[in-house]
């Protein structure tokens, strides 16, 4: 997997020389194509797995009972995830633009995150300021959506019992800031700069891509991405987007 000083360094030879430039374009689109073309492979039979193993539940309860099952339903469930973070990273840099009201993509991500949240009886309270005049913008609607939820996804997954978490936006000048700010258990200072690198987590179920795909996204988007925290206190990630 690429690292990011890896990306920069590619980067630069591309800009350098000509030649290089063609190799690598050549080479990342096989990496692509080959990354894509495992995901849907494993995926099928995957999927095939995971149903055939729910329908046995349902006609045979008592499989519940046996050891292992839960723990392999899990594992399935895992991988399952795995592979859609997996195309989601493969994919995070090519973009589908469309013309769209950002403050409207966001508003709508909020009123949903504030949904689940209600729907699962959190005690997290949860607050936005979409602030309005953002005008249109063009980009991917739908990775930008999963910027945003992968945020406030973290954010929730950083708090245990009562929290509280803010998402902000607003147009300062020619960009578009989204502020997502958290109560949670804050990021300590040694990992701070690993977060955003492919499969970093610190979570037993966590695939480690959420930040690496939003990153690659927003940077496909010419933004920046980058957090703050202040552990045991508050984390902010923010979000700037040129318009
Ligand atoms: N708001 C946050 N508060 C505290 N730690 C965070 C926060 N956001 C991210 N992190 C840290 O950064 C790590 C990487 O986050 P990332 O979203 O990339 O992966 P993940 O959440 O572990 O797994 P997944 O791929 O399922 O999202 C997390 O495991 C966690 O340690
Ligand atoms: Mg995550």
């Amino acid at each position: 997997m690429l690292r990011n000083i890896d990306i920069n360094m590619m980067n630069r030879l591309m800009e350098e020389n000509e030649d290089a430039k063609n190799i690598i374009t050549q080479l990342l689109k096989n990496y692509h194509a080959s990354v894509s073309m495992i995901a849907h492979e494993i995926r099928n039979p995957l999927t095939l797995v995971s149903s055939s193993l729910q329908v046995m539940e349902v006609q045979h309860p008592e499989v519940k009972t046996f050891s292992n099952w839960n723990q392999t339903m899990d594992d399935i469930q895992f991988m399952c995830s795995l592979l859609n973070d997996l195309t989601n990273y493969n994919n995070g840099h090519s973009l589908h633009y469309s013309v769209f009201q950002i403050e409207r993509l966001i508003r709508n991500v909020a009123v949903s995150f504030a949904l689940s949240l209600d729907a699962e009886n959190s005690e997290i309270e949860f607050s936005s300021q979409i602030i309005p005049g953002m005008s249109d913008f063009t980009g991917d609607k739908i990775k930008l959506e999963q910027v945003i939820l992968n945020l406030l996804r973290n954010a929730k997954e950083a708090i245990t019992g009562r929290g509280t978490i803010f998402l902000k936006a607003e147009r300062i000048d020619d960009n578009i800031v989204i502020e997502c700010r958290d109560s949670g258990c804050g990021i300590p200072e040694d990992i701070i700069e690993k977060i955003f690198e492919p499969f970093f987590s610190q979570k037993e179920n966590g695939t480690g891509l959420g930040l690496s795909v939003a990153r690659q996204i927003v940077t496909a988007h010419g933004g920046t991405i980058s957090a703050y925290s202040s552990p045991g206190s508050e984390t902010v990630f923010t979000v700037t987007l040129p318009v």
